[in-house]
């Protein structure tokens, strides 16, 4: 059966990492999509276009919305990339928002539930929201890829980021950013 993901996009920097999030996700698996209006600012200031991908569009405030209840049974949900605002109210169990109602959701629930944060640097406030966060059940990430695939433009940056959120939500895909290894001087224990 068709997986189905619930991503939401909140008001933090790097909306492009959603816009491939959804290129690949929307290939496979059904997708639920919250918009925040302040991500909707900032993909407008990072000229990102989220529109016209094959998923349900939800806004922010339709807290009536099928996902918002626990009966909705889903396979993971991201946030990508989440705001400062949004973990703190995620941390702080405030459901003020569809976003922050199908986090809150996805805690109790006992399922996935990702968050990749973009900020620098943090406060003190920020570090607690993440660990009150992860000892709900929340995967913190951060929007830092690594160098070691030797990125040449972008793209693969915002690749590398992304491969590990779809890696977390178990969803197959063919982005090349993982580590080969350097296994020259390794041998069998029978081995001289
Ligand atoms: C251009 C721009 C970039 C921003 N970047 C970030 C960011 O990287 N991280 C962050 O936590 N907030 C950032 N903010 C602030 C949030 O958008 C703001 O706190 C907003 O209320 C978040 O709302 P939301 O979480 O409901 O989307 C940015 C705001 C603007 C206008």
């Amino acid at each position: 059966m068709e997986k189905e993901f619930v991503i939401g996009i909140s008001g933090a920097s790097g909306i492009i990492y959603a816009h491939r999030m959804l290129e690949i996700l929307t290939r496979s698996a059904q997708v639920h999509l919250i918009i925040s209006d302040a991500a909707r600012i900032i993909a407008s200031v990072e000229g990102v276009e989220l529109e016209g991908f094959d998923a349900c569009y939800y806004s922010n405030d339709m807290l009536t919305a099928k996902i918002a209840s626990g009966s909705f049974r889903h396979d993971g949900m991201a946030i990508v990339p989440c705001s400062m605002k949004t973990l703190a109210s995620i941390a702080a169990g405030i459901s003020e928002s569809l976003i922050t109602r199908v986090a809150d959701v996805s805690l109790k629930e006992r399922r996935r539930c990702i968050l990749l944060l973009r900020e620098m640097p943090f406060n003190r406030i920020h570090l607690r929201n993440m660990l009150d966060a992860n000892d709900a059940g929340a995967t913190i990430m951060v929007a830092s890829p690594g160098f070691y695939h030797r990125p040449e433009q972008i793209s693969d940056l915002v690749d590398m980021v992304v491969a590990r959120i779809l890696n977390h939500l178990g969803v197959n895909h063919d982005l090349e950013v993982g580590w080969e290894g350097m296994d020259e001087g390794a041998h069998r224990s029978t081995e001289k």
